[in-house]
């Protein structure tokens, strides 16, 4: 029942590319254990992270998107999120991501988030603007980190 709330959600969230409907519908429903939704005192959806295990690293939760409404940021929700989203699973060991260039906010969320678990970070471009994105959309750069050690099963809200 979530994917239209985390729709309008990412649409309020520049920069994240939205996706359609039906893709966040998919999301919820067949990706619903390794993405995770944050609600406000009215439960409405105001944080969402959507993340897959790819099929040939069984150990890696890659995050797709991260989205929080404005108001609620800069309080440590979206780290707290991927904590309790990255402890679900302790085969769990790696987490990759890509982040553009100028998204700073995302560089420091995951930088932190790492440094604080001990995970060890490598990055490389993955997709180049001029190859992939016609040069109408930045790099996005892979963050790869980890192994983690024994995450603290924490149970989501
Ligand atoms: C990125 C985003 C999810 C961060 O959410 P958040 O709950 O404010 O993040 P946190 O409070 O957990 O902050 C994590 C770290 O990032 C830092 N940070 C957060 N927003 C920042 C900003 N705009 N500029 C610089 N640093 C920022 C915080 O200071 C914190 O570092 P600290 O622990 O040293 O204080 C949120 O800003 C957002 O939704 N942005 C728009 C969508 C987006 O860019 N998503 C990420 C790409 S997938």
């Amino acid at each position: 029942m979530d994917g239209a709330q985390v729709h309008a959600l990412i649409e309020r969230c520049p920069p994240l590319d939205t996706n359609s409907v039906y893709c966040n519908l998919l999301q919820c429903q067949d990706f619903a254990e390794t993405s995770i939704v944050a609600q406000n005192e009215q439960g409405e959806i105001v944080g969402f992270i959507s993340g897959y295990v790819p099929p040939k690293r069984q150990r890696t939760l890659f995050i797709w998107q991260v989205a929080l409404d404005s108001e609620y940021r800069g309080q440590g929700i979206a780290s707290e999120m991927l904590a309790r989203l990255f402890s679900r699973d302790n085969d769990l060991k790696y987490i990759e991501t890509t982040i553009s260039p100028s998204n700073t906010a995302s560089q420091k969320l995951f930088k932190n988030f790492f440094t604080t678990h001990h995970m060890a970070l490598e990055t490389h471009t993955l997709f180049e603007s001029g190859i992939h994105f016609s040069d109408d959309h930045e790099d996005e750069v892979l963050y790869r980190a980890g192994p983690a050690k024994q995450f603290a099963p924490i149970h989501a809200v």
